[in-house]
């Protein structure tokens, strides 16, 4: 069975708790958009789709507890807008929840205006729309997947291929598959992955605790190393390809993913390694025209000086702790994978504007 992060049916929310794994698996209710907030922003729930899928179905199992009862359009409406607010404010670099917020919010306004809307129906739409979006997300982590895997083996052509990934983009980033790991995960499938290198991902080690975790419990033959060990694993051990996720990709392709992916690109480029991000086009923004314009969030210094609580940095010294850095565009030589294929960041903008116009 694969790994879930998010369960849900209608009316009843749990998300696996993050913060525990690898060492114990609890699923924990969330039964309101502030339960829904504080997931996110605590970090039991992470990953750029996961976020905006658990925020949005935050929202919809409240507006299912509350019921019709003392019920208007205008109320409604307006606990709608007000929730996006609050869950867009959780974690600022990944773009989705952003997305989900500004399509939700005009679908809401649309469907509060429609002639012959109801308290019921306003609620029962919106409650579908927030469903919809993991169907969504497990559909195009699969596309993403064969897309990226079929790109890279067309590429190698003969022999199986080993992969270096970060971060951790897998079914607990996502709503399942994953992205990056998704692809690796089609590989292996494919039965042409050799190995894949994961990253610990300091400082908050979501490789070490997530991405290996899911590994081991996929079965897929893997090597965890340090960040700090990537470029000499590029150089020995005959990594074919990196895979990575994004927390938003721009208009050019600039991409912001975990802190530690642009020295991943700047290595694989050095040794003439493709780089590949995997993201579903919810992950992207063509509003903003670079990466110099992404918000980076900081996070406590905390996760940097402490492990499991204990202090291992020397008492008093600063602390810096960006949580995602920018890769430009240049360095993603292998393309950009999303549900629709492989482009290069230069066609992306192309890419995302003729796929919206055939919906
Ligand atoms: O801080 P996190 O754990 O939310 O960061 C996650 C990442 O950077 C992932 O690579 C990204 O969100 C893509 S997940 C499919």
């Amino acid at each position: 069975m694969e790994l879930e992060a998010i369960r849900y049916s209608r009316g009843c929310l749990q998300i696996l708790n993050q913060l525990l794994l690898p060492h114990q698996s609890l699923y924990e209710e969330i039964g309101s958009v502030n339960q829904g907030g504080e997931a996110i922003r605590a970090m039991k729930v992470r990953g750029a789709p996961a976020i905006a899928i658990v925020g949005c179905l935050s929202l919809a199992v409240e507006l299912y507890a509350k019921g019709n009862v003392e019920q208007t359009v205008s109320n409604l409406e307006k606990f709608v807008l007000d929730s996006l607010c609050y869950l867009v404010s959780a974690r600022p670099t990944a773009v989705n929840m952003a997305r989900a917020a500004q399509d939700l919010g005009h679908f809401v306004c649309q469907e509060a205006k429609r002639e012959g809307t109801t308290a019921e129906s306003l609620r029962e739409s919106v409650i579908s729309w927030a469903e919809a979006m993991l169907d969504k997300d497990l559909k195009d982590n699969r596309s993403i997947g064969e897309h990226g895997a079929c790109h890279l083996l067309q590429q190698v052509g003969q022999g199986n291929v080993t992969v270096l990934t970060h971060c951790n983009t897998g079914s607990l980033a996502t709503a399942g598959y994953g992205t990056a790991l998704g692809v690796i995960r089609s590989l292996h499938t494919m039965g042409r992955l050799e190995r894949v290198y994961c990253t610990e991902t300091r400082p908050y080690n979501q490789g070490a605790r997530l991405t290996a975790y899911e590994l081991v419990y996929e079965q897929i033959p893997a090597t965890l190393i340090t960040d700090s060990m990537a470029a000499v694993a590029m150089k020995e051990k005959k990594i074919s390809a990196v895979f990575v996720g994004a927390d938003r990709v721009v208009a050019n392709g600039d991409t912001a993913n975990k802190v530690g992916t642009y020295q991943l690109a700047i290595a694989a480029k050095h040794h003439g390694i493709p780089f590949y991000v995997a993201a579903p086009s919810t992950s992207c923004d063509l509003s903003l025209e670079h990466g110099g314009q992404i918000i980076i969030e900081e996070r406590p210094s905390q996760e940097l000086t402490d492990i499991n609580g204990v202090r291992v940095a020397a008492p008093a010294i600063g602390v810096w702790n960006p949580a995602f850095d920018v890769t430009p565009h240049d360095l993603i030589t292998g393309g950009i994978v999303t549900e629709f294929g492989v482009c290069a960041p230069a066609e992306l903008q192309a890419v995302l504007t003729q796929a919206v116009k055939k919906v």
